[in-house]
């Protein structure tokens, strides 16, 4: 696998495979890597000439009392993963080229970036926004890979590319799930053995929602209620949002007669998990 650093040496390089004609498929990371990421790298393997994944920590999208400083990080075990998936191209660009002090532009995708992770994470969803743009410019793929496991994070950059009419299409990979079925996450690495137990509960209030919804439960505030009461009830945890809500929008459904979101945010211990379902009526 070939590392690169530089800014211009990426940007060369993806110019040279699009004139002999390749295709590009690109999965931006932030490191840590699990079997969600390997997920995406491995649908990118699938469907592209040349793989690109980049490993960048944005320190713009953690606000001021996030986990910034302590975001975990095994680039060497990183590295192992990534050629054993046949990445082609791993791009780890430094900070300071990155974000030049003069560095003065944010991207701002209006009306969905302040629902739900945006409420308590102002900045989450301005600061992915922009880097993802960046680095979308800096390597130019047909294809980018997103997973479901960040729902909004992928509606915001989906709209980020359709307003701002760029080349890339951006390809959706479902959650990947532990055997338990707590969503993976590089976060889960701050879990206790206890508030591992504790995350389950996430999944469970998910899929209990889900079966009542399917059952002909249509009151949402209902829904939000069983959720919060089956979250609730497991030591060290804090619920920031639940929300019942459209797939696009965000805005909250009081009666569930389509297609809706079911997400939710909870602080378990020191880390902030994030989960979510779809649930269609039929
Ligand atoms: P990161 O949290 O490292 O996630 C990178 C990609 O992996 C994201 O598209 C995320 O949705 C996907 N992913 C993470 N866990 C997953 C799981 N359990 N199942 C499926 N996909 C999963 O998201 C970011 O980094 C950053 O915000 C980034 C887009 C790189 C911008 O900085």
């Amino acid at each position: 696998m070939e590392i690169i650093n530089s800014i211009e040496e990426m940007k060369a390089r993806s110019l040279e495979a699009i004139k002999k004609g390749m295709s590009i498929g690109f999965t931006p990371t932030m490191g840590f890597l699990h079997d969600g990421h390997l997920s995406l790298f491995r649908k990118c393997r699938r469907e592209n000439d040349i793989v690109i994944a980049s490993i960048f920590v944005n320190p713009i999208q953690f606000g001021p009392n996030e986990d910034l400083g302590k975001y975990p990080k095994d680039l060497e075990g990183d590295k192992a993963k990534l050629t054993s998936e046949q990445v082609d191209i791993l791009f780890l660009p430094n900070q300071d080229e990155l974000y030049p002090e003069e560095f003065k532009t944010t991207v701002t995708i209006r009306k969905i970036s302040d629902k739900l992770c945006g409420q308590s994470r102002p900045t989450l969803f301005d600061g992915a926004a922009t880097v993802v743009l960046k680095l979308l410019n800096i390597v130019r793929p047909q294809k980018a890979y997103f997973g479901e496991k960040d729902w909004q994070q992928l509606e915001v950059i989906s709209t980020m590319v359709k307003d701002l009419n760029l080349d890339t299409e951006i390809m959706r990979v479902p959650i990947v799930r532990e055997n338990d079925g707590l969503a993976m996450s590089s976060r889960n690495s701050y879990l206790s053995e206890l508030e591992r137990k504790s995350a389950l509960s996430l999944n469970k209030a998910l899929e209990r929602a889900k079966s009542l919804v399917l059952q002909g439960v249509n009151d949402a505030v209902l829904i939000k209620k069983e959720i919060e009461t089956i979250i609730s009830k497991e030591p060290v945890t804090q619920i920031d949002y639940i929300s019942v809500c459209n797939p696009s929008t965000f805005i909250e459904q009081r009666k569930i007669d389509q297609k809706i979101l079911i997400a939710l945010a909870v602080k378990v211990g020191a880390a902030r998990l994030i989960d979510n379902c779809i649930v269609e009526k039929n």
